[in-house]
């Protein structure tokens, strides 16, 4: 997974206080900050996303359903929206929330449904009017498609890929890539792939070779990191791998091709962020001469420095008036 992997898998436990067993992970690691949204749960609900959490709200009296193009509370949806509920010959009655198990609609008068929700662990059962457990319910949770709870053209992240995102255009899901850099969940952009956590870097083109000459069994650069490497393996058919795994080195560790190993960066030449992956404030740049550092600052390089006439010497974080030489400057 990337970005916010860790994030999720606390989101997934957060949302055990809301206590619905089909709730998918916080749909908001998807979306940049302040987004609003349909709930896929419900057609009553709203979602705001702050900092990557959803903030629900729910469409009260005359007014019961959300519109997810105009981000309002409305009385009727248009009659193709997947959301269209109705009242007809049910008044006094409850009727489901064609968007979940656990929610329902009590029709106050043939053109008003209220929303409401079932308890936790509980589903609403249309035919007896009551929440019933879960566990002796046969109510499966409908799937949702993106579209119908997001208006067309924000952008949102595509799980598959760094440098890939979505967009809705004309209520069809569209799959977008970046044109340089990474997509940003946070900020909905793309921005320069350092500063993303990824670890679905997209494939260099050929990078297990080509049906010529396919890499069997081989680690390859992953073209993003200096850390990171693909594995090749040998396919039965003779074709390149077309899925190769990706793996990295441990910290202040860079990938060589040529040994096929992990070892001490400064023998690695590279031209990724050189701070990825290391866990010092300073590091050797491979600007021509060993006279330049980098500073690092979250496995990022914040700016590079000159020693002036002198050295780098990074294992002392100094500069040094003896002459330091290393395979990458
Ligand atoms: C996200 O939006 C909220 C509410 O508008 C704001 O308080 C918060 O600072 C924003 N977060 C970021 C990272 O900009
Ligand atoms: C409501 O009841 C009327 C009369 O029984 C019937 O003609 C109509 O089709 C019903 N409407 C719905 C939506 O069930
Ligand atoms: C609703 O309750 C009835 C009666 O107990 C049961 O036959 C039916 O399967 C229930 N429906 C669902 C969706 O669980």
């Amino acid at each position: 997974m990337k970005a916010g992997s860790s994030l999720v898998a606390l989101l997934i436990l957060g949302l055990c206080g809301l206590g619905q067993s089909q709730r998918i992970e916080d749909i908001c690691t998807l979306f940049s900050n302040n987004t609003v949204i349909r709930d896929p749960e419900s057609c009553s609900r709203s979602i705001t996303c702050i900092d990557g959490k959803s903030v629900y709200s729910t469409c009260k009296g005359t007014t019961p359903f959300f519109d997810k193009d105009t981000l309002k509370c409305v009385k009727t949806l248009d009659g193709s929206d997947s959301c269209d509920v109705t009242c007809a010959n049910a008044t006094g009655l409850f009727i489901s929330d064609p968007k979940s198990c656990f929610g329902y609609y009590y029709c106050m008068d043939e053109e008003t449904p209220v929303y409401g929700a079932c308890p936790d662990s509980t589903h609403f059962n249309e035919t007896i009017q009551e929440c019933t457990w879960s566990h002796a319910s046969e109510c499966k949770a409908s799937s949702f498609d993106y579209c119908s709870i997001i208006k067309n053209g924000v952008n949102f992240d595509n799980l598959q890929g760094c440098n890939r995102y979505h967009v809705c255009t004309k209520g069809e899901l569209k799959d977008e890539t970046c044109k340089t850099g990474y997509y940003q969940a946070r900020t909905g952009t793309c921005v320069d792939k350092n500063l993303v956590e990824c670890d679905v870097h997209p494939l260099p083109s050929n990078v297990c070779g080509t049906a010529k000459s396919p890499k069997k069994n081989e680690l390859v650069p992953d073209g993003a990191t200096c850390q990171g490497y693909f594995f090749c393996a040998e396919q039965a058919n003779g074709t390149p791998d077309e899925n190769p795994t990706w793996g990295k080195c441990g910290d202040d560790l860079f990938f060589d091709k040529s040994s096929q190993k992990c070892i001490e960066p400064n023998k690695v030449v590279c031209s990724e962020d050189r701070c990825q992956g290391r866990t010092i404030p300073f590091v050797l740049s491979s600007t021509k001469g060993c006279r330049h550092y980098l500073r690092c600052a979250d496995g990022r390089t914040i700016d590079e420095k000159t020693c002036g006439n002198y050295f780098f010497d990074e294992a002392n974080a100094v500069c040094v008036a003896q002459i330091l030489t290393y395979a990458i400057c």
